[in-house]
């Protein structure tokens, strides 16, 4: 289930977080990864605990620039590219109403632009391969859940993108999918100290009763999506969320 072998794989946020357990478990599912992140300590890590086949970018996924470093890294050590996840996201959570022109811009660039740059830059290789991308939405966007208006319309500006992508690209058997997670991880653990009474509240209602695991919970479902056991799947959203958002 889930078996990547001879997949070369991008990840964006790939050092740490959700991110940098999905470059864990993907290696360990047969795959070669190129992990593209702005913290080259938890990046440098990475490849040195998979040396073989993990390559380590340091940029930031808001220049296309780096999209492009990305495709053209993973095609000079693997010789290929097979599949993308658009994981990276940054993001401030305010009112609406406070939010700046910056506040907007980093969200937009971290997370839409990157998404589009990145997949603009490696559908050429996908195309060659029949490759998959996940990209990552969130049951924030979903539920419009207060102070994260410039992340929500950049999670469902993720979404549209995908479902046109996931149409206009399958006929070069690209599929496109967006998962959208509840997982531990250090960015939780910011937002659980500065918005306490959201963070509980959100816990409260996992009907599996705890925020996943980034290793065994989520990195599985991402596995998944880029392996050939999701060759019938296209432009379709999963909730890798413990239940929290039923989908119909
Ligand atoms: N953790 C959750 O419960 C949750 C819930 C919903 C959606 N998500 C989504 O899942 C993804 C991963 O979330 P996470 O909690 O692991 O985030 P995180 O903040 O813990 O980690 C993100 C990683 O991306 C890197 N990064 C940040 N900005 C970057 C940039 N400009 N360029 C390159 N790298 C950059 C960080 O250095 C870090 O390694 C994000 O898209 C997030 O929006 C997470």
């Amino acid at each position: 289930m889930g078996n990547l072998a001879n997949q070369a794989i991008i990840v964006t946020g790939g050092a740490a977080g959700i991110g940098g357990a999905l470059t864990t478990v993907l290696v360990q599912r047969g795959a070669a990864v190129v992990a593209v992140d702005v913290n080259e300590a938890a990046g440098k890590r990475k490849e040195q605990d998979h040396s073989e086949r993990v390559v380590f970018l340091k940029g930031d996924v808001s220049q296309e620039s780096v999209a492009k470093q990305a495709v053209g890294l993973a095609v000079s050590r693997f010789g290929k590219l097979t599949g993308l996840v658009n994981n990276a996201h940054a993001s401030t959570q305010k009112p609406l109403m406070a939010l700046t022109q910056e506040d907007w811009a980093l969200s937009f660039g971290t997370g839409f632009n990157a998404t589009l740059y990145f997949m603009k830059a490696a559908y050429p290789e996908l195309a060659k391969s029949g490759g998959s991308i996940v990209n990552f939405g969130s049951g924030a966007g979903l539920r419009g859940l207060i102070l994260q208006a410039s992340y929500a319309a950049a999670k469902e500006a993720i979404r549209g993108l995908s479902r046109v992508a996931a149409n206009e690209w399958a006929k070069d058997k690209i599929r496109v999918n967006v998962i959208c997670p509840m997982a531990h991880t250090e960015g939780v653990e910011q937002w659980k100290i500065n918005h306490p009474e959201q963070y509980k509240e959100s816990a409260s209602q996992i009907p599996l009763n705890h925020f996943g695991d980034p290793e065994t919970d989520i990195a599985p479902v991402v596995a998944f999506l880029l392996s050939d056991d999701s060759r019938y799947m296209t432009g379709q959203t999963l909730m890798a969320d413990g239940g929290s958002i039923m989908l119909r």
